[in-house]
């Protein structure tokens, strides 16, 4: 496998996003650009230096022309939230820093496949597909995969069932007016709502739908809170991202892209489930939702427009 992939932003989540590459061994060569060189730099030379315990992964620093013939590009410069800072307060300073990088790292590598991570990460992406002149297919964000991963282990948490038998995904925005549809979440086929009825077995704890979602929505808060910012989850689940894209074998995730209908939303970045692999975005998925759950979808499609209306791209 000889695969490049370029990391812009060395900070905390651009460089978890390197160290994951490279214990997953996804990529044979990772360049890191940032503004702040000697981060870059220092950030490379010691995931690098772990190499001779885990593969052949060249991981070094560069400049834009570095990116070269990179085959993804992962971006993540952008400033982080605060503590008790919502995503969409930092939009404008993102926006910018955005808009900066893009005509350089787009001259660098035309044909790569873009991965947003930074936030927030739809408007970002927005930003990407509509100012890039990439096309659509090729730039996407991590969208609500984490959120979509919480989901999947909280429910197993509360269960006690492996999270691989939990499935289940959350739509939307990456924020605030992200949900979960239930009607499409089961546990080994069974939906949750029937799961516990079905179970013949030790009693199984109560279990509330809204705390679940409340969970989803405050845990990267919560984390930034307490550690100042959020790197390990959100690193492996880029890298994962990354992985797929690796592969002929298509995988569905809920990644952000530009949706262009369904549900009747057009003109807008989010996140539902999307057919993704080697040429990047393959389809979207209009899965059968009830009517309140397509309310929510479009009540979130709302929110981001709303921004998107407020944002000097
Ligand atoms: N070009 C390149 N790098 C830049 C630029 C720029 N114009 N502006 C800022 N950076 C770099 C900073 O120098 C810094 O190293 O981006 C990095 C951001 O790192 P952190 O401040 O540590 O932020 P981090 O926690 O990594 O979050 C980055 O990812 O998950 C999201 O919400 C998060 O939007 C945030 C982004």
């Amino acid at each position: 496998m000889s695969r490049k992939i370029t990391i812009i932003g060395a900070g905390q989540v651009g460089s978890t996003v390197a160290y994951a590459l490279t214990l997953k061994q996804i990529a044979s060569e990772i360049v890191i650009i940032d503004i702040i060189k000697e981060k870059a730099m220092g950030e490379a030379m010691d995931i690098r230096q772990g190499t001779p315990f885990i593969g052949p992964v060249y991981v070094h620093d560069g400049d834009y022309e570095d990116a070269k013939d990179s085959d993804i590009v992962v971006f993540t410069s952008g400033v982080g939230r605060k503590p008790g800072q919502s995503r969409l307060d930092l939009t404008q300073t993102n926006v910018d820093i955005t808009k900066s990088v893009i005509p350089q790292i787009t001259k660098a590598a035309p044909n790569a496949l873009y991965v947003i991570v930074a936030n927030p990460v739809d408007i970002l992406t927005y930003q990407f597909v509509k100012t890039a002149g990439i096309p659509a297919n090729r730039i996407f964000g991590t969208g609500t995969m984490l959120d979509t991963a919480r989901f999947r282990a909280r429910i197993a948490e509360t269960y006690k069932v492996a999270q691989e038998n939990v499935h289940g995904y959350v739509f939307g925005e990456h924020g605030d007016s992200s949900f979960v549809p239930w009607s499409l979440a089961n546990i080994g086929s069974i939906p949750v709502d029937s799961f516990a009825k079905s179970y013949h077995g030790p009693k199984l704890p109560d279990f509330d739908k809204n705390d679940v979602e409340d969970y989803i929505r405050k845990s990267g808060g919560i984390i930034i809170a307490a550690k100042k910012c959020t790197n390990y989850a959100i690193g492996v689940t880029t890298a994962t991202l990354c992985e797929a894209l690796n592969y002929e074998t298509d995988s569905v995730l809920t990644i952000s892209s530009m949706l262009d209908g369904e549900y009747g939303i057009k003109d807008v970045c989010l996140s539902i489930p999307t057919i993704i692999g080697a040429n990047g975005i393959k389809g979207r998925l209009e899965a059968p939702l009830t009517d309140s759950e397509i309310e929510s979808l479009r009540h979130s499609a709302e929110c981001l427009k709303d921004v998107i209306k407020q944002v000097n791209f």
